[in-house]
């Protein structure tokens, strides 16, 4: 088996729903999510603003919540463990029209479909026998605008996690979008430090379609 699908068999079944028992949605962890996507969106212009946003990976849905009350737009997910979904569901943030069961390795979406697409803690998951093929979907959905918040290291390594050695990775996102699609261009990009923001030290990457 690939190590693509042995990750996604993994999210998808028992490990993932371990994931699911540890989280929970909380004011807390809304609170500063609403703070990253607030700061996030001071590079975007308000002519601009995204109609349309899907997170692929969403979880139990922790930004969906925080970006359902800073944003009007309609909020779009991807996710591979339908007990993560469910929980997403039984919430109401997300019509079910709008929450799909799926992966970045496939995402049910058309082309262009929405304004802007985006990671968070996903693409550290992805090992490398499918990033291209994650990355190039992200690219494919994004009408205008990609955002990745993630782990960052200049030389990519993978670091333990849950009792696994290659389930967890670290490289320079921004880099590989960036020397990936010629037609995107770089935005912003920052730095959540755990200690003035209880977020968990992850970088971002804002990108957007060239405009022809
Ligand atoms: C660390 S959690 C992050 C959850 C959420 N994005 C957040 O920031 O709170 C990783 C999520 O990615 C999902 N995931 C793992 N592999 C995936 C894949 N190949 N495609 C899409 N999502 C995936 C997992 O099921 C899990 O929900």
């Amino acid at each position: 088996m690939s190590n693509g699908q042995k990750q996604l068999n993994a999210w998808s079944g028992t490990f993932g729903e371990k994931y699911v028992e540890r989280n929970n949605v909380t004011l807390e962890v809304i609170e500063k999510r609403r703070y990253a996507f607030n700061h996030i969106f001071e590079h975007i212009e308000d002519s601009d603003a995204p109609g349309s946003i899907l997170e692929a990976g969403c979880n139990i849905g922790i930004n969906i919540h925080a970006l359902s009350q800073i944003t009007d737009a309609a909020l779009h997910v991807v996710e591979p463990n339908q007990t993560a979904l469910n929980v997403l569901l039984e919430s109401g943030v997300v019509p079910a029209s709008q929450a799909h069961q799926g992966s970045l390795q496939a995402l049910p979406l058309k082309d262009s479909e929405i304004d802007l697409v985006f990671t968070s803690g996903v693409l550290i998951h992805i090992p490398d026998d499918v990033l291209e093929i994650a990355l190039s979907e992200i690219h494919r959905v994004s009408r205008k605008y990609i955002l990745a918040l993630e782990y960052f290291s200049p030389d990519p390594h993978t670091v333990p996690y849950h009792g696994h050695t290659d389930f967890l990775f670290k490289r320079d996102y921004g880099s590989l979008f960036l020397d990936t699609f010629s037609d995107i261009e770089h935005v912003a990009n920052g730095f959540f430090w755990r200690r003035t923001t209880g977020l968990d030290n992850l970088n971002w990457w804002l990108f957007r379609k060239k405009i022809n």
